[in-house]
């Protein structure tokens, strides 16, 4: 059986009292959740440890990005060895606004794989194409080379800490959800790419992201290869997050 995940990725958002008042909520809702979904928070690093201490071991939590040194002379960057450090247990990748903003390549993202794998933390590689390269036909082509590109250096015994998110770049933060079905073919398309890469894909969660909400949560989720979701701008909403988190069908 496949990992169920909902994470939620606050990017630049939140505060120490967000931090305080979503958690807590979260935490203490997360307890009645029957489906097995592993609940994720997300925030900028500098409330990781604030969101740890209210998680209290049971929500799991993330960084939104890692260096990719062990360490050394590299101002501002924080390391996977930190991360975990600090009691996290995920990290994205290759998030299209890093990808996009940050100019991350995908030579990055696979060093990043390889420094938080190799430090037992769960990677959650993003990959997703822009408008222009669906409206020209290349999504599949141009998902299957980050998939490829990000995992390169993934070892036999360390697909396990990998799962992948697609996000189409055009559906973040637009309210322009894939449909479930779209998002399904994309996924479809993901676990045949990992399948021809070597990885165990049956066994690898695929989270899909792009304006998932409480009221398209249950629709994306009910599809066969998609084991969750990365959520924006609804995680930072409590009722909306749980909800979605409740939308996961339980037993799949
Ligand atoms: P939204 O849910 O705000 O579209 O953001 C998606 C995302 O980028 C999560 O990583």
């Amino acid at each position: 059986m496949r990992r169920k995940i909902v994470a939620g990725n606050w990017k630049m958002n939140g505060s120490k009292d967000l931090a305080e008042k979503l958690v807590g909520y979260v935490r203490s809702e997360s307890e009645s959740l029957d489906n097995g979904v592993e609940v994720v928070i997300i925030p900028p690093a500098i409330y990781v440890r604030d969101v740890v201490e209210q998680a209290a071991d049971t929500l799991a939590v993330g960084v939104q990005n890692v260096g990719q040194w062990q360490s050394g002379a590299f101002t501002g960057e924080i390391s996977a060895e930190m991360v975990k450090d600090q009691g996290c247990t995920f990290a994205l990748v290759g998030h299209s606004e890093r990808r996009q903003i940050f100019g991350e390549s995908d030579d990055m993202v696979a060093a990043k794989v390889e420094r938080l794998v190799s430090c037992g933390l769960t990677a959650v590689v993003c990959v997703g194409e822009t408008l222009e390269e669906r409206e020209a036909g290349r999504a599949e082509a141009v998902v299957a080379a980050q998939v490829k590109h990000g995992l390169a250096s993934v070892a036999a015994d360390q697909w396990s800490r990998i799962v992948v998110a697609y996000e189409p770049v055009w559906a973040i933060g637009t309210g322009k959800t894939a449909t479930a079905e779209d998002a399904q073919t994309m996924h479809a398309s993901i676990r045949k790419v990992l399948a021809g890469i070597g990885a165990p894909a049956e066994s690898i969660s695929l989270l899909y992201g792009g304006s998932v909400k409480a009221d398209n949560a249950a629709a994306l989720f009910a599809e066969p290869d998609i084991d969750g979701g990365l959520i924006g701008g609804a995680s930072l909403k409590d009722k909306d997050f749980v909800s979605i988190c409740r939308s996961m069908p339980a037993g799949t």
